[in-house]
Formats: C-alpha cells, sequence, structure tokens
C-alpha cells in the first residue's frame, strides 16, 4: 500500500520513509534543475546516496535516459533491497519510476515531487514511463511508488508558467469532485499561496486521484475521468505547436476543461453558472487560444487520431455536474464545432 505523507518537512518526512523501508542502498535521480535547486535542501537526509543526474526537460524522458539510469544504479551496487528516490517534476518521476520498475525486476521508489504538477498528479496513480516514436509516454509499466512526499515547500524556484499548469490539473480534480472544491481552488491564487496554506489543498487535490486511482488502478473504466480537457487540450497543444506557437500543456488543459465543459453543458446539461465561472478563471491566467474556424479541420483530425477515440469517433470524458463524470461519451463533429464556437465566443478569441 502506497504512503502518501502531507507536509513541508521533506526532510523529516523522507528520513522516515527510508528508516520504513530499511532499504540497504539509497540512489536519488534528479534533473540539472532539482540537482541544483532542491537536493542541496535534503543533503542531509540523503547524505551518502549515490545521485543520477539526468538532463532536465521533457525531451529528455527516453529510454536512453532509463538505460543512464540503469547503468547509475549498477555502478552503485543497487539491489532489489535498495531503493531509488526520485527528485523533480513528473518528467523525473514517471521516468525514474519505470527505470526502478524494470532494473532488476523491480527496485522500491520514493517520489519527492518539486514541481505543483508532479504534487497533485504525476508522482501519483502508478503511471511510469517515457516518450517513444515520437508520442508521449509509448513505453511504460504501472508502478506505484512505496512513498510519496507532498509538500509545497519548493514551489518558491517554480516559474510562473510551471504553477499554471499544475493549477489547471488541480482544477480538473476539483471539477470531478464537486462545487465545494471547485469553489475553493478557483478562489484561492495558488500561484501566490504560502506554502503553509498551499497543502491543504495540495491534499484535497491529491485525495480526489488517489479516490479515482483506487476505484481502477489500470484504467478500465472509472479511471478515464482523470482525462477531462485532455481530448480538446491534447488537440489545441499539438495544433499551436505545428504553427510554430507552442504553449505550455497546462494551458492547453485548462483550454481542454472550458471546451469539455461547452459539451457537457451542450450534451448533459452541465450548469452553465459553474462554466461561465470557469471560462473567466481562464481567460484571467492562461492566453488567449488564437484559432479560428480554419482550425476546426486540423483540430477535429487531432481528436480522432487521438488514442481516446474509439470506433472513428471524438471520445471525451464530459461531467452532468462536478463530481459526476461520464466516461467514454462520444462526440460527433458537428457537435465538437458548436463547442468550439461556444469556447472561442467565452475565451473572447
Ligand atoms: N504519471 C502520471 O500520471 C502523469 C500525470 C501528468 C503528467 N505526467 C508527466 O509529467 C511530465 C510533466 O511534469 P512537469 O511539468 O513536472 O515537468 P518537468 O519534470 O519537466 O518539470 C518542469 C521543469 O521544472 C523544473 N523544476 C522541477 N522542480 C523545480 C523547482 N522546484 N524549481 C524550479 N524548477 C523546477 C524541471 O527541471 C523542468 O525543467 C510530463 O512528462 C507528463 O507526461 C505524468
Amino acid at each position: 500500500m502506497q504512503r502518501v505523507a502531507f507536509t513541508n518537512d521533506v526532510p523529516a518526512a523522507l528520513r522516515q520513509a527510508l528508516m520504513a523501508g530499511s532499504y540497504s542502498r539509497v540512489a536519488v535521480l534528479v534533473d540539472a534543475t532539482t540537482r541544483q535547486l532542491v537536493l542541496p535542501r535534503l543533503a542531509d537526509v540523503l547524505a551518502g546516496a549515490a545521485v543520477v543526474v539526468m538532463p532536465a526537460g521533457d525531451t529528455h524522458k527516453t529510454i536512453d535516459t532509463v538505460c543512464d539510469v540503469w547503468r547509475g544504479l549498477q555502478q552503485a551496487g543497487a539491489t532489489r533491497s535498495s531503493v531509488l528516490v526520485n527528485v523533480g517534476g513528473g518528467v523525473v518521476t514517471d521516468l525514474g519510476g519505470f527505470a526502478a520498475a524494470t532494473y532488476k525486476r523491480g527496485l522500491p521508489f520514493i517520489n519527492v515531487p518539486t514541481t505543483l504538477l508532479g504534487a497533485v498528479d504525476a508522482a501519483l496513480g502508478g503511471k511510469t514511463g517515457v516518450n517513444f516514436g515520437g508520442l508521449k509516454n509509448q513505453v511504460g509499466a504501472f508502478a506505484e511508488a512505496a512513498d510519496v512526499i507532498v509538500s509545497a515547500c519548493f514551489f518558491d524556484t517554480l516559474p510562473r508558467e510551471q504553477l499554471l499548469a499544475g493549477y489547471a490539473e488541480m482544477v480538473k480534480h476539483a471539477l470531478l469532485s464537486s462545487d465545494e472544491a471547485l469553489a475553493d481552488v478557483l478562489q484561492a491564487d495558488v500561484c501566490a499561496l504560502p506554502a503553509g496554506d498551499l497543502l491543504a489543498l495540495l491534499r484535497q487535490s491529491v485525495e480526489v486521484k488517489r479516490r479515482i486511482v483506487a476505484s481502477d488502478p489500470l484504467e478500465r473504466g472509472p479511471r478515464k475521468a482523470l482525462n477531462l480537457g485532455h481530448t480538446v487540450g491534447h488537440a489545441l497543444e499539438s495544433l499551436m505547436l505545428e504553427r510554430g506557437r507552442p504553449v505550455a500543456h497546462g494551458t492547453a488543459v485548462a483550454w481542454g476543461l472550458v471546451a469539455e465543459l461547452v459539451l457537457s453543458h451542450l450534451a448533459l446539461q452541465f450548469p452553465s453558472a459553474q462554466l461561465h465561472r470557469l471560462a473567466a478563471f481562464v481567460r484571467e491566467r492562461y492566453a488567449a487560444p488564437a484559432i479560428g474556424c480554419d482550425d476546426y479541420a486540423a483540430l477535429l483530425e487531432s481528436m480522432h487520431r487521438d488514442k481516446k477515440s474509439q470506433a472513428g469517433e471524438i471520445n471525451c470524458t464530459l461531467l452532468r455536474a462536478c463530481g459526476q463524470p461520464e466516461v467514454d461519451c462520444a462526440v460527433a463533429d458537428d457537435d465538437m464545432r458548436t463547442a468550439l464556437d461556444i469556447f472561442r465566443d467565452l475565451m473572447g478569441v
């Protein structure tokens, strides 16, 4: 059973996790950024650990980097009674989790997420892996960290864009939870909250993901609720990238949430007041989506190519109301075009 600690005293929580596991050796995976910004803050508790450093960024989430980590583990003399501590954002926890899950058929690992996205999403839930063949997360394994230490204490060095990326996933979790959770998250200025106040919101957000994952760890059904916002979000992200105007993943997810709530309103009567509230929130914080009707064909094509699409139809998770998701909803192309029209109106483009 995975242990999740919510604390801003990470050294103490990590010391406790290491003691609980009675590991024979400790190896640490960091990227170039977390080596510089975070590792010194854990120096005492990780004294004597072998440190493996990978380059920062999603382009390095590859099988070649996994080989480097395996080599590092080998040089450190790691065995199945050792532990790998992943200190970083979603790239480090995804890749480190996969390297640990496969080295000597499985080494325990501990995740210490250092980005907001990592803390509320990537570090939990057991999905590990790497990109392959130009596609995201194509090779991987379900493997849960033995411990995850969720804290807000490392966010002081995160760029605002990174905070907004995590904020979008927190909004998604709140939408999958309740009206009250949504009100709390939209009201809080997550990018400006002190670490102490943010911790309670992180816990609320993580508990939503944990509850959904526990009901369906291998994503056969209910876990697909976590795809909310991602069908349209991924299409917008890819389109912007192709057009040479890349946007942050979190921005695309925030737009995707608004567009998919428009669909939810049209198909399942999701309350329009909530839709307008979310649209205003996204409009204020995230860049405006530079798209017009001419882009619809490319967007629809991308949604049809999405791995979630089934039997030639676009597939989305929609909401009847906050906390009432419907997974595997087929969306007709005309309905998607209508939703994109309304989405553009709501976003003021
Ligand atoms: N496994 C899952 O369920 C899951 C869920 C969502 C996303 N993901 C994956 O997570 C990845 C995205 O995660 P991410 O946004 O954390 O990316 P990331 O790990 O690349 O981190 C973003 C950037 O922030 C830097 N960074 C990390 N901590 C920092 C800190 N405290 N201060 C300053 N800079 C810091 C990193 O070095 C990196 O340059 C993607 O690969 C995505 O596929 C996985």
